[in-house]
């Protein structure tokens, strides 16, 4: 088998974590990296991990002129500007097959198709990386439970979330950049793993369709004066003046277009999380039987009393977004693996080179999208959204959430 080159643009917190899951992945090197900081330091992990000769390039055409697919590893606010970037540099002779792109595909249904437009013109296989529905966890329980439910019938709820207590770069928290707060961020984590949950054995990953949307966005914690100071002082952003909801919770209804069997998804994301670290939670009922995943429930865990807490360096690389330091803490012995992204390289890179799209590909991304932009749309409405209706399925194509347009304090301090 050969192996797959693979370029980065972009080498920030995921990035580097999708390099800690190549050491787990076959038949792929990181041979080129293009970013505005934190390349050299990336390519030098990548040489000492025996991940490739990785180059630093100056440019994204560079790297695409040097690599097989690249994979786009940049803030949401950069998308489009990478992606005509790359399709441009396909254009005069770029040997690339194929582009990743990291969740969410776009900030707007209009952002996203254009994403999805730009990779066919180039002719690019393409992979969108939504790490949570390569979870073991998930699938290992789902495959384990495939024989009740060919008895008893398929999940009929299925419950996801994603909580942490804030992000940890500045753009994140400017919703005009990242297009939103924890909803646009996370939110097409928990909707996206509730519809994979609830998709019966053998169906492909659109199969069930999405009927109806309820949502509702708040600012529980980040909108009071002291918190909104902390952001003003450690990132610029003032949310006395362009707020981002930091708690959603909703439900999205599914049906079975074979049965017509009506099937929920609840989910729930959180920038207010005040606990010891990153939680994803998940469990799913059906007839007779049920799942559940809690990240925080790890077979390892250490003690670090007060004393010693003061010798503690980085409660980072026991867990993600750790938020103490001291107590009895959870600790997972391969995260990178936990949470999805050494299955979702190993199926990229399986993917392209066997001349296919990744499991996810960005049709199914902008999907995702679709319906993160219909929970905005539904929140703001305060209405439960028909998504059958052409009205707003129309609506939806052009729409743009009033928090990402900056416009947040009409919907969260009314
Ligand atoms: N799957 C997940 O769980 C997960 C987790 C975190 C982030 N993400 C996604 O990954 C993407 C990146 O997030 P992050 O946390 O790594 O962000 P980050 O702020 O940590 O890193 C961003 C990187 O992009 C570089 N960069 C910024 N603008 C650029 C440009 N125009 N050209 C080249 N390089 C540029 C920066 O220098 C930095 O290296 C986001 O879209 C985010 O939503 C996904």
């Amino acid at each position: 088998m050969k192996t797959l080159r693979l370029g980065f643009i972009g080498s920030g917190f995921i990035a580097n974590f999708l390099a800690v899951s190549m050491k787990q992945v076959r038949h792929c090197e990181l041979s080129g990296i293009y970013s505005t900081s934190g390349a050299e330091e990336l390519a030098a992990y990548a040489k000492k991990n025996g991940l490739g000769e990785t180059v630093v390039y100056n440019s994204v055409k560079e790297v695409c002129n040097h690599c097989d697919a690249v994979v786009i590893f940049t803030p949401n606010f950069t998308r489009l500007t990478i992606m005509e970037e790359i399709a441009g540099a396909v254009k005069d002779g770029a040997p690339i097959k194929g582009v990743i792109c990291e969740k969410p595909l776009g900030r707007t249904v209009a952002e996203a198709e254009k994403m999805v437009e730009l990779a066919k013109e180039a002719n690019l296989l393409t992979s969108y990386f939504e790490n949570q529905l390569h979870m073991n966890a998930i699938n290992n329980a789902l495959n384990q439970l495939r024989p009740q439910q060919n008895v008893m019938g398929n999940f009929t709820l299925a419950r996801s979330t994603e909580e942490h207590a804030g992000p940890h770069s500045g753009w994140f928290w400017d919703p005009t950049q990242q297009g939103g707060g924890v909803l646009s961020d996370m939110g097409c984590h928990s909707i996206a793993v509730c519809r994979h949950i609830l998709t019966p054995e053998g169906k492909s990953n659109r199969f069930l369709e999405p009927v109806a949307m309820q949502c509702d966005t708040s600012l529980l914690k980040w909108g009071q004066p002291k918190y909104r100071q902390q952001l003003m002082d450690k990132f610029g952003v003032d949310y006395s003046k362009t707020p981002a909801e930091d708690f959603v919770t909703g439900i999205i209804t599914f049906k079975n277009p074979e049965t017509g069997q009506l099937v929920k998804g609840q989910f729930t994301n959180s920038w207010m999380y005040d606990k010891q670290g990153l939680r994803l939670w998940m469990d799913a009922i059906g007839p007779g039987y049920a799942m559940e995943v809690n990240s925080l429930i790890s077979p390892l865990e250490i003690f670090i009393g007060d004393e010693a807490a003061e010798g503690v360096a980085d409660a980072e690389t026991a867990l993600e977004k750790s938020t103490a330091s001291r107590g009895l803490l959870a600790v997972h012995s391969n995260e990178a693996d936990f949470y999805g992204y050494t299955t979702e390289m190993q199926d990229a890179v399986n993917s392209f080179l066997t001349g296919k799209d990744g499991m996810l590909d960005f049709e199914y991304g902008a999907e995702v999208t679709y319906l993160v932009q219909a929970a905005y749309m539904a929140a703001e409405k305060g209405e439960t959204l028909d998504l059958t209706d052409e009205k707003v399925k129309k609506e939806l194509k052009s729409y743009r959430s009033l928090i990402s347009q900056g416009k947040g304090a009409d919907v969260l301090f009314s």
